[in-house]
């Protein structure tokens, strides 16, 4: 069974990571059988810098690409249609039987795309990770992508309870949707101890508990003057009371330094995107992270660090309902008092059902169960056993 995986932006990297590791000990674990599930790995290049995927790759362990698509920056229309060209010559000579497409980015949607639209005969069965996940609000790219890379896809994997209502609500078929957990937070699991030997809080001349981390990239927050300057201003008392480390996305660096808010808040200290290790270090010694990105808010609740977003909804109710996430939307005075609620908060709160870093290993064995061959059937567990055993 041939499965093309595919990434191309930095948060794919740790969703994808701990499902190829999980193909390699599902075929240990089955070396007599007589197939085995053979990954193409597939980089469509949306993400270019060294810190923004190489040093993703090292930090995750994860094999080199077995293909780069070197799409690069451009508009919507632009990426996706870059990525859709380079993409179509790849699928049809690599004819897998199964596409595998992880969050909610560009590369996402636009290889549904591409697969959705071959003849019948090479089409493969189109695999969506993390699937389900809905902010009700279309002004942001990723919901688009969300909607129709679910609309596209044979097998939904929904990492929390409200994927599973919005996929009934839209009509998809609950034959398709598995809730499986959350690869994202698989990676978390394993590095997590790794974590503690990065340098990075020295290098920062900060100390466990004595910082906050902050980290912006979306669009609506960093492309305006008036909205960076808001969550800028909403974060001016935190930044008076501890030092708040920015490892900058290059799009927020390169605003930043345009409209030249460098030294606007003193106390916000700048600095290059870091590493998997290097971040998540940070991430787990922080007092209180802020952040308008969607990983960090399940990454905070998984750890149990306070969180506030700089957005007015989320697509990942969980991460507020029972993790340590609060919206504190995007004006300076929202912010503000939302990061006062979080700094009178201490300890952690749960963590969601199956976010305990085996829903790579409930993918892969559903993936098993419908698409082996038929005739490694006798000789294999059934999906429930599969299933079971990877919990
Ligand atoms: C993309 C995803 C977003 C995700 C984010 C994580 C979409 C629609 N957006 O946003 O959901 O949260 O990745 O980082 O897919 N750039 C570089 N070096 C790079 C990559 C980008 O300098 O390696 C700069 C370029 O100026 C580029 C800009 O960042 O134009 C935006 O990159 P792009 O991939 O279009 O979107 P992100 O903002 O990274």
């Amino acid at each position: 069974m041939k499965i093309l995986v595919v990434v191309g932006a930095r948060p794919n990297f740790m969703k994808a990571a701990p499902i190829l590791k999980a193909i390699r000990e599902f075929n240990s674990a089955h070396a007599e059988w007589a197939e085995t599930i053979d990954p193409v790995l597939v980089h469509t290049g949306q993400h270019y810098d060294a810190q923004m995927s190489d040093a993703f790759f090292a930090d995750l362990e994860m094999p080199r690409p077995d293909v780069f698509l070197g799409a690069g920056s451009g508009s919507h229309a632009e990426q996706t249609a870059e990525i859709m060209k380079r993409f179509e010559p790849v699928l049809l000579g690599e004819k897998p039987d199964v596409l595998l497409v992880v969050g909610d980015v560009n590369s996402t949607l636009a290889c549904a795309l591409v697969a959705c639209k071959l003849p019948k005969t090479s089409r493969p069965a189109i695999v969506h990770v993390e699937a389900g996940l809905r902010s009700f609000d279309r002004a942001m790219p990723e919901e688009i992508n969300r909607i129709l890379t679910d609309q596209l896809s044979d097998l939904l994997f929904v990492t929390e309870e409200s994927g599973l209502q919005n996929l009934r609500s839209e009509g998809v078929p609950a034959t398709k949707v598995h809730l499986v957990g959350n690869t994202m937070i698989d990676s978390l699991r394993e590095y997590e101890s790794c974590a503690d030997h990065s340098s990075i809080l020295q290098r920062c001349g900060v100390t466990r508990q004595n910082y906050a981390l902050l980290t912006l990239h979306r669009a609506a927050n960093v492309d305006e003057h008036e909205a960076l300057i808001e969550v800028l201003e909403g974060l001016s008392d935190l930044a008076k009371l501890m030092p708040i480390i920015f490892p900058a996305h290059p799009r927020t660096h390169k605003k930043i330094l345009e409209l030249g808010l460098k030294d606007y808040v003193a106390g916000i200290r700048l600095i290059e995107p870091l590493g998997y290790l290097d971040f998540l270090c940070l991430m787990k010694n922080a007092r209180m992270v802020v952040t308008d990105s969607g990983g960090i808010q399940e990454e905070t609740t998984a750890l149990g660090i306070p969180c506030v977003t700089t957005r007015d909804n989320t697509e990942r109710p969980v991460t507020i309902e029972i993790g340590t996430n609060v919206l504190g939307g995007t004006r300076r005075e929202s912010i503000a008092q939302a990061i006062r609620t979080q700094l009178a908060i201490r300890g952690r709160k749960s963590v969601p059902e199956l976010w305990d870093g085996r829903a790579a290993a409930r993918i892969v064995g559903i993936l098993a169960d419908r698409f082996m061959s038929a005739d490694v059937l006798p000789a294999r567990a059934t999906s429930g056993q599969i299933v079971e055993n990877a919990r």
